[in-house]
C-alpha cells in the first residue's frame, strides 16, 4: 500500500489524474473502473484539461462504472450515467460504446448484475480502478454488512449513504433506496486501485479502512489485501492517520 498525502483537494485531483493519464499512456486500450460522487469531480476536471492539452487520448479506453441507482434512466440528472456524461464523457474523445454503467432500468436487476460481471470478465478485468470512500466505509455501494459480497449485486442503500447523497437531489425522499454495485471481486481483481479521499469528515473512517481490522462492517478495509493499492488523500483526510502519513 502506498499512501500519498496531498496539501489539498486540488493537489489530490491533479495527482490522481496524472496517475490515470500515466496508465493510459502506458496502455492506450486500458480498462478504467470509474467512480462517481463529489471526490472524483476534480479528477475528471483535471483529466479533461489534460485531454484539451493533447496530453491524453481516450480513443481506445474502455470504462466500467462502479454503480447505478435502481430505477433511474440515464437521462435522469440524478443517475450516475448522467453524472459521467456531464463530468467526463462529453468532454473527452471517449467512444460511447466503450463506456459501461450498470443499467438502472433493467427489467431484472439480477440478470443485469450477471451481465455486468460477464462484461468485466470479457473485457479482461480492470486495469485501474478509481474509488472514493463512503462516510460509512463503503466502496462502490458495497455497504457495511456481515459478509463481503463478491459478485455485482443489488443493494439496499443505508440511511447514512442516502443522507450523504441527498445533496445531489432536491430532497432526501428523492434519493433512490436501491442500487446495483460492482462487488468485491470486480474491484479487488483490478490490477491497480486508486483510492481517493478528501475532507476531515472522512479522516476517522480512512484510518479504520487502512489500519483497522479487515471486516465487512468496514467494507473498504478489504483493500488492505490488494497488492497494488495507492491511496491519495488530502491533508484533512489524513489528519487521523499515523504521523508518518500526515501532511
Ligand atoms: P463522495 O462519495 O466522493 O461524494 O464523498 C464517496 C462514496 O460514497 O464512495
Amino acid at each position: 500500500m502506498k499512501i500519498i498525502c496531498t496539501k489539498d483537494y486540488e493537489d489530490l485531483s491533479r495527482k490522481a489524474a496524472e496517475l490515470i493519464a500515466e496508465q493510459i499512456l502506458l496502455k492506450p486500450d486500458s480498462v478504467l473502473g470509474l467512480a462517481t460522487g463529489g471526490t472524483p469531480l476534480g479528477i475528471y476536471r483535471c483529466l479533461t484539461q489534460l485531454y484539451r492539452n493533447d496530453q491524453i487520448d481516450f480513443s481506445s479506453v474502455t470504462t466500467l462504472n462502479l454503480d447505478e441507482y435502481v430505477g433511474m434512466a440515464p437521462d435522469n440528472p440524478g443517475s450516475y450515467a448522467y453524472f459521467m456524461e456531464q463530468n467526463l464523457f462529453s468532454h473527452v474523445n471517449i467512444s460511447p460504446e466503450r463506456c459501461h454503467i450498470p443499467s438502472g432500468l433493467a427489467k431484472s436487476a439480477d440478470a443485469e448484475c450477471r451481465r455486468y460481471d460477464q462484461l468485466i470478465s470479457v473485457l479482461g478485468g480492470i486495469d485501474l480502478q478509481l474509488l472514493g470512500l463512503g462516510n460509512n466505509g463503503h466502496i462502490g455501494f458495497n455497504e457495511p454488512s456481515d459478509t463481503f459480497t463478491a459478485a455485482t449485486h443489488c443493494v439496499a442503500l443505508s440511511e447514512s449513504t442516502r443522507s450523504a447523497n441527498a445533496r445531489f437531489f432536491s430532497s432526501l425522499e428523492e434519493v433512490p433506496t436501491q442500487a446495483i454495485t460492482m462487488g468485491m471481486n470486480g474491484i479487488m481483481n483490478a490490477k491497480q486501485i486508486l483510492l481517493c479521499v478528501s475532507e476531515t469528515s472522512k479522516s476517522e473512517i480512512l484510518r479504520e479502512v487502512l489500519f483497522g481490522p479487515v471486516t465487512p462492517s468496514v467494507p473498504g478495509s478489504v483493500l488492505q489485501y490488494h497488492p497494488n493499492l495507492t491511496v491519495i488523500a488530502d491533508a484533512d483526510a489524513c489528519s487521523c492517520l499515523p504521523s508518518e502519513y500526515r501532511y
